[in-house]
């Protein structure tokens, strides 16, 4: 008797659970209805993607057929991109990272996204980023005029398969962007660019999420250095696999240059040229090296850049951008004050704005979108927020400098 009336009990209360499953079913379709634009969007990358698979792309290899089609394919799929896509203003882009609960970012805190008409080419972004700020300390970053685009993962790895090679070479500051790039590419908020693995001290072990960007002495020898780095560990890490690009970081901070250290950045960007003949990127990174000595970042850069332009062959495009070190913040203090303090940082990045125009180098100045944000306790490197967008700038400019209308 007491079973019965029980079961009666529950039956209305599965009834009831059931017509709240069909409710929150029938909002969800409802959402992905509202949604729509978005989604059609991104079904062009499909397309796209599966082209690349059919070109057998790997990581970190040669790439053995249809690289001609490839790049053509990348420079369309950026179009369509462009024409189509339209930022959402209100989207956390982050939402699906991994260790958000332990290492809390949005994209929304980085950047306000989708309120100015997307830049369609490269100098009006290079100047909208450069120029644009922040309103209040470590509040979302706006650019000046046209606006940035913020890219979901996949979009990041089509961007970054227009390219053979994407090389970062430059200084702690550099190693930041490419630790944010390598962030938003593992999609992991806590370890993304850092090698966990690779800990073999308690010290190590802090080297995560805001960690991992400000103390950069404590965490340069656990950092990742490129895509290899993590597809030698684990594939699985990369969520781009098939982007068949080739992504490293060189750390050459000073000047006089090291020999060495200059052989094997070169022989790492000219390594597969012949075969491969998307364009090469490089991300150009320097002044603390240098204690913000302009002619010493001035002659390093070209050093570099003239060694690059003997290496590749003749017929593969290079692209090449400077990334200012933005500002230093109010811990540069004593003796560093002239050399290295806010307003050294201000001189250099204006002062390597100008070079940019007279040999024809691209810049973007980060000093605007910098100080207004929290720093390291010495000062020089900023967290994880100021250089996953920074990164992202870096990722605006690879696609439109590489789209035909640059
Ligand atoms: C950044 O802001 C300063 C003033 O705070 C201004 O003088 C400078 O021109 C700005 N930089 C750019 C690239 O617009």
């Amino acid at each position: 008797m007491y079973l019965v009336t029980r079961r009666r009990q529950l039956i209305p209360l599965i009834e009831l659970l059931l017509a709240a499953i069909t409710i929150s079913t029938l909002l969800y379709l409802i959402y992905r209805h509202s949604c729509e634009r978005f989604i059609t969007a991104n079904s062009q990358y499909d397309v796209y993607d599966e082209e690349l698979s059919h070109a057998e792309l790997l990581v970190d290899n040669i790439v053995v057929l249809g690289t001609a089609d490839s790049a053509y394919l990348g420079s369309d799929a950026a179009t369509l991109h462009r024409e189509y896509q339209i930022p959402q203003t209100k989207v956390n882009y982050l939402s699906e990272f991994r260790n958000l609960d332990k290492c809390p970012v949005s994209s929304e805190d980085v950047a306000a996204i989708g309120e100015a008409a997307p830049c369609y080419n490269k100098n009006a972004l290079l100047e909208s980023l450069s120029s644009g700020g922040r309103i209040g300390l470590d509040s979302p970053y706006h650019s000046k005029s046209c606006g940035m685009w913020w890219y979901g993962t996949q979009q990041l790895c089509n961007v970054l398969a227009k390219y053979s090679k994407v090389m970062f070479v430059g200084d702690d500051v550099l190693e930041n962007i490419f630790g944010g790039m390598m962030l938003l590419i593992r999609e992991d908020a806590m370890y993304g660019a850092v090698r966990q693995w690779h800990y073999n001290s308690i010290e190590d072990m802090k080297c995560s999420c805001e960690t991992a960007f400000k103390n950069h002495d404590l965490c340069q020898s656990t950092r990742v250095r490129s895509l290899k780095d993590l597809a030698d560990y684990d594939a699985t890490l990369l969520k781009c696999p098939r982007a068949g690009v080739q992504m490293q970081m060189n750390y050459l901070p000073r000047y006089p240059l090291d020999p060495v250290e200059v052989n094997r950045f070169v022989m790492a960007a000219t390594k597969d040229s012949d075969f491969d003949r998307r364009p090469i990127a490089v991300i150009y990174g320097h002044g603390h090296g240098s204690l913000f000595d302009l002619g010493a970042a001035a002659r390093w850069i070209s050093s570099l850049r003239d060694m690059i332009h003997n290496a590749i062959p003749y017929d593969v495009p290079i692209y090449e951008l400077f990334v200012t070190p933005g500002a230093t913040g109010p811990q540069v203090s004593g003796l560093n004050t002239l050399s290295l303090g806010l307003k050294a940082s201000q001189v250099f990045e204006s002062a390597m704005r100008d070079w940019g125009r007279d040999v024809k180098m691209d810049v973007l100045g980060t000093w605007n979108a910098t100080v207004q944000t929290s720093f390291s306790a010495d000062g020089l490197h900023g967290g994880l927020h100021a250089n996953l967008l920074k990164a992202m700038m870096v990722s605006n400019w690879l696609d439109l400098v590489n789209n035909g209308s640059g």
